[in-house]
């Protein structure tokens, strides 16, 4: 008991030297605030400050959900459902979409969308460095508004697991950005003639489904030196064209690179940003591994239809607290700030059909039969 009482003393002790150095601490706070408003006319009500931001901002932090789309977004009544369990202050909607494609009430059933897509899109070629520049045309954007902490990228195949507090909690506590990223060991996309720029061993894979911090945008948004390697030297190999002839030698010779499978975790190794990450996606993807020999193409995701999105199916996906990387004998066990959570948050690729039985099975939000059955005026 005696001794007890003295650790708690002692405790007691530690605490009011504790409370002491706070109180300094916070005394030279407010010196400094009052130098600070002293420089300023109007002091505005202190605004909120995320420690990595280096601008303040008022109100909540936000997410920036960031949707890479060909044209519209054939899901959008799932995410409208999405963003209906949300508080407005705390999301925003950018959407990169074919030059001149406009949101509105002819092209989407949500209002959310109307106007969101970025004036400056450019026309995306699959598998080519165009992909990137787009992921980094939508950061740029989403950068412009202080308030945006995360950004979140999403195709138009891509579903929500959870409602939007979930999905905003674990995002918002986690000051790591989750990139997936792995050695690239086997595969022959790494290019030679990149090596004085790109070093052999600071070459990643992974999925091109990320989330990152503000610091972590502004690195990608920011960067001209990888991304002009990888303009340079990651390419798709073309196709075999009769018409070039002996040519075709040389391009079948080629490095079949695709950028957005290696640029944001190549660009992030490169800045020593590694220790800053999760290595890992938050969209599920279901790999076909039955290739025939003909195609010879590597895996291809599976789409989910309403059959294989059956409610046991997404709570399985949603029971994965673990991945496995091959090439470097490494299991990711999934953490947003060392707590213990499920890995997914969204999945790819989905159907509408599968997405209206996500939806019918309440994952992202109580389901209102009535609100189907109201008719847009
Ligand atoms: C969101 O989902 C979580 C976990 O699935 C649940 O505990 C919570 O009540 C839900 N919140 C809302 C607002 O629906
Ligand atoms: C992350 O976890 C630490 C330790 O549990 C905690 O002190 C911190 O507040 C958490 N961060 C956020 C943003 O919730
Ligand atoms: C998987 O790929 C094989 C070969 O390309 C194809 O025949 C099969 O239909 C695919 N399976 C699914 C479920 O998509």
């Amino acid at each position: 008991m005696a001794s007890m009482a003295r650790g708690a003393k002692r405790r007691h002790a530690v605490i009011s030297k504790k409370m002491l150095i706070l109180f300094s601490a916070s005394l030279s706070c407010v010196v400094v605030l009052v130098i600070f408003s002293l420089f300023r006319f109007h002091s505005p009500k202190p605004p909120i400050s995320i420690s990595i931001s280096r601008v303040v901002f008022d109100g909540p932090p936000k997410i920036a959900f960031l949707f890479l789309v060909r044209r519209n977004l054939p899901l959008d009544f799932l995410w409208d459902a999405f963003f209906q369990n949300g508080d407005v202050s705390r999301f925003s909607i950018y959407v990169h979409s074919a030059p001149g494609f406009v949101l509105d009430e002819s092209t989407t059933r949500s209002q959310l969308f109307y106007g969101r897509q970025i004036s400056n899109s450019i026309q995306v070629l699959w598998g080519e460095s165009s992909m990137i520049q787009a992921e980094r045309l939508l950061l740029a954007a989403a950068l412009e508004d202080h308030a945006n902490q995360r950004f979140v990228l999403l195709s138009d195949s891509c579903v929500p697991l959870y409602n939007f507090s979930y999905v905003y909690n674990y995002l918002m506590v986690s000051p790591r950005s989750f990139v997936d990223s792995f050695l690239d060991a086997k595969e022959g996309r790494y290019n030679p003639k990149m090596s004085t720029k790109i070093p052999r061993e600071k070459w990643r894979k992974g999925s091109q489904w990320i989330t990152v911090v503000r610091k972590h945008a502004e690195v990608i948004v920011d960067d001209d030196v990888i991304f002009s390697v990888f303009k340079k030297y990651c390419k798709r190999r073309p196709p075999i064209d009769t018409s070039k002839g002996k040519l075709n030698l040389k391009l079948q010779k080629q490095h079949n690179c695709i950028p957005d499978e290696h640029y944001v975790q190549t660009l992030l190794a490169m800045h020593d940003l590694e220790g800053e990450l999760e290595r890992r996606t938050l969209t599920y993807t279901l790999w076909n591994q039955s290739t025939t020999k003909m195609e010879n193409k590597g895996w291809h995701p599976i789409t989910f239809g309403y059959s294989n999105a059956s409610p046991q199916r997404i709570k399985e996906i949603k029971g994965i607290n673990h991945v496995y990387y091959e090439t470097e004998y490494r299991i990711e066990w999934c953490h947003t700030n060392s707590t213990s959570v499920p890995c997914f948050l969204f999945a790819r690729k989905f159907s509408q059909g599968a997405a209206m039985r996500l939806l019918s099975q309440e994952v992202v939000n109580h389901f209102e039969v009535s609100a189907l059955l109201a008719t847009p005026t």
